[in-house]
This record gives C-alpha cells, sequence and structure tokens, in this order.
C-alpha cells in the first residue's frame, strides 16, 4: 500500500490508459495497428490536454505477446513521466513478465495493491485467469477488497480491474467479462463509500450508474471495438485515454479524450484477434 500526500480538497487527478497491447518487436501489429506508434500518440494528447496528473493507473492488457520485452518498450514509452504508474492485469498479460519487464525499465511503474490519497482510496483488484480470456474474482481478491473497504470506512472508493464485471450489451464481450460479477457487488454493495468502479477490456468508452456506483470503462489506446455488436466487429473510433478528477466531497469528474490525428493502418473487416 502506498499513501501520497495530497492538498485536499484539489481533486485526485488520474489518467487512465487501458489495453496497450505491446509487442516486443516494434514491427508487431494487432489488427494492423503499430500499438506503440497509437501509444505514443495517445499519450502526447494526454500530456498536452491535461498535464501531468497525481498518477497514472493502466488497467490491464498491457502486452500483446507477454514477453518482458514488450513491458521494457512500454516503459520506455512512458519514461521520466512525472508521476507514478500503477498497474493491474489483463488477459492477455503474465504476472511474473509484467512485474520484471516494468521493474527494468525507465518509467516509475508500482505494483500496490490499494492507494490512499486522502480522502480517496484506489483498489487495484486482479480478474486474470491464465490462459482463459475472461476473468474471475477469486475470493482471496474479494477478501482483500472487503478488507480495505472496512480499514478506509471514510474513504472514498475508486475500484478499479481489467474485464467488466457486469453485461455492456455486446453478446462477444459478455462472454468473457467477469463471470462471477454479482459477488463484486455484493461486497460493494456493504459499503457506501464505493464512488465507482473502473475497467478496461472492451476497447471501448462505457459509462454507467447502479446503485448511485458510477461504472465506468474506457477505450483501448490502440484499437476499438464496436458496441453493441453480437460478433466481433472492430470500430473505427480512434484510440484514446480517460482522464478523472476525484473531488474530495466524493464526486467523480471525468471524460475521454481521443488521439484524432493518428493514422493506424487498422484492418477495420477483422473477424477477430
Ligand atoms: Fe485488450
Ligand atoms: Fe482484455
Amino acid at each position: 500500500m502506498e499513501k501520497l500526500s495530497s492538498n485536499a480538497p484539489t481533486p485526485l487527478r488520474i489518467i487512465q490508459f487501458t489495453d496497450t497491447h505491446f509487442f516486443k518487436n516494434e514491427d508487431g501489429r494487432l489488427l494492423g495497428v503499430d500499438t506503440g506508434r497509437s501509444f505514443n500518440e495517445v499519450f502526447r494528447v494526454a500530456r498536452e490536454s491535461r498535464g501531468t496528473p497525481d498518477l497514472y493507473l493502466f488497467t490491464g492488457d498491457l502486452s500483446q505477446d507477454e514477453t518482458e520485452e514488450s513491458y521494457r518498450r512500454l516503459s520506455t514509452a512512458v519514461g521520466a513521466s512525472g508521476a507514478p504508474c500503477y498497474v493491474l492485469p489483463g488477459n492477455h498479460d503474465r504476472r511474473s513478465e509484467l512485474r520484471q519487464g516494468l521493474s527494468d525499465g525507465p518509467a516509475d511503474f508500482r505494483f500496490d495493491r490499494f492507494i490512499v490519497f486522502d480522502p480517496w482510496l484506489i483498489v487495484l483488484l486482479d480478474t486474470l485467469v491464465v490462459d482463459e480470456v475472461g476473468g474471475h474474482l477469486p475470493l482471496a481478491e474479494l477478501e482483500m477488497l472487503e478488507e480495505c473497504l472496512k480499514a478506509y470506512p471514510n474513504h472514498h472508493a475508486l475500484v478499479c480491474m481489467h474485464h467488466h464485471p457486469l453485461p455492456v450489451g455486446a453478446d462477444w464481450l459478455d462472454t468473457i467479462g467477469i463471470d462471477n460479477g454479482q459477488d463484486l457487488f455484493s461486497t460493494i454493495d456493504k459499503f457506501p463509500s464505493v464512488r465507482g468502479v473502473l475497467w478496461g477490456h472492451i476497447h471501448q468508452e462505457f459509462q454507467s450508474h447502479r446503485n448511485g456506483v458510477c461504472l465506468l470503462a474506457t477505450p483501448s489506446t490502440c484499437v476499438q471495438f464496436k458496441p453493441n455488436s453480437s460478433n466481433f466487429a472492430v470500430d473505427a473510433l480512434p484510440p484514446g485515454f480517460r482522464w478523472l478528477e476525484l473531488g474530495a466531497d466524493g464526486l467523480i469528474h471525468t471524460g475521454v479524450c481521443r488521439a484524432l490525428d493518428v493514422s493506424t493502418g487498422l484492418e477495420l473487416s477483422s473477424a477477430g484477434y
């Protein structure tokens, strides 16, 4: 756990990058897209439009080929960003390679499972099931979440993970979310301090509410998937990121920005990846 200083009531400023899908080699492409180049452009837009946040969140699928080198390439792309970078794994990641590759690189990647930044608590959950596309929340993760929420009852809480914990309206994606999302919400429902749930994996913007809790997902920094599609379908929307401002009053101000000028070589007619 990390405890950071705060100048309350200044909001806690977060930039979320998700599903960067880096390769070990520069010529690696995902559905025709140079994922490193796409991330560089999204990162540039983030710095120019939002400045340096208090922290960056990377919510999984950082690698596409699960190699230490791919994580080192990501760390090199981030470089000395001026803010700590917190990570959690997605289905395309491998825990050991992620930790080793990001530890070796120049960026300030950190592996804390929860962060306290008064008056906010951010919990990072691990939904990765090795060799599976879909996600699961083991009992240990649910217990860790509950212990954190019990330990900081007066902090507003943001709960982050890779996979989506509830259906998002796309049949093919809704078979590869968290298979026990109801267990997550059973825990969250016990703690009114939870203000938001944030994830990646679905490669599209999503915003909803449940029992007063803000539900958010974010476009990938490379390839996008079409919302509300029965089958796998690539979307032509540009790559992007999410900014969040967590207010001292518990309110979440947030939005998605996209890198409009990136020319990706995207293969729109792909039937899968
Ligand atoms: Fe992904
Ligand atoms: Fe994923």
